[in-house]
């Protein structure tokens, strides 16, 4: 697929079910707890500095946030879970929402891909096992992005890695892409598994 990623031409805010994205434009869905780095991963994939809004508020604003990339992709990014100071009736709205955009959305075969980010450093919190193991029974295809490597040495990547790739939660031959925001690392490989997913 030829694309031109500096041409992001719509962002549009989902708040309810009814506001999800009709348009025949494969989704590529970006999940993960709060400060994870799900909007700089999206700001990396498209060049930007501040198109998805890097949040020094966590969790605020609970909506499904759409970018149409050159009028072929859409980029996903979900509300941040696991926000400790969030409210219940936040969380309800939360798994309402997420939930909702698997369970009741028409066009949940518009989803190509799930990519799961994880904090290189912490690893797997129990909200990450539990939306992965919500993603095994979706059956939609994910991979793992581990976040924040830059502040990684050389011992604690390779720990790190390994430790998330042994968890026996994964669906066998899961990916696992290494990524920084600060340093790019991971950029290409992540847009080589979008296109590996959006090309027919
Ligand atoms: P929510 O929107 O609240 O769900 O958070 P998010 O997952 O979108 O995280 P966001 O991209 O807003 O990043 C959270 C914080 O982590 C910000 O202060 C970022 O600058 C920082 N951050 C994100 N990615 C990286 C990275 O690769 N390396 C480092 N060092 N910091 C990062
Ligand atoms: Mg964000």
């Amino acid at each position: 697929m030829k694309i031109n990623t500096n041409n992001v031409s719509l962002k549009i805010s989902a708040g309810k079910i009814s506001q999800l994205i009709h348009a025949p434009i494969p989704q590529i869905v970006f999940s993960g707890r709060s400060n994870v780095g799900k909007s700089s991963l999206i700001n990396s994939l498209l060049n930007r500095k501040d198109l998805a809004r890097v949040s020094s508020e966590p969790g605020k604003t609970i909506t499904i946030n759409f970018y149409n990339v050159d009028e072929k992709i859409y980029l996903v990014d979900l509300p941040g879970y696991g926000y400790a100071k969030r409210t219940n009736s936040d969380k309800m709205i939360w798994s309402n929402l997420v939930n909702g955009f698997f369970t009741q959305n028409e066009n949940i075969d518009l989803v190509k891909l799930v990519i799961q980010l994880v904090d290189s450093r912490i690893g797997y919190t129990n909200d990450d096992l539990d939306m992965i193991s919500f993603l095994n029974e979706t059956d939609l295809p994910y991979i793992i992005v581990a976040t924040k490597v830059d502040k990684l040495n050389k011992t604690q990547r390779e720990e790190s890695v390994t430790k998330l790739i042994s968890n026996k939660i994964l669906k066998q031959g899961t990916p696992i892409v290494l990524f920084s925001s600060q340093t790019k690392e991971g950029k290409d490989d992540i847009w080589r598994e979008i296109f590996n997913h959006t090309d027919k």
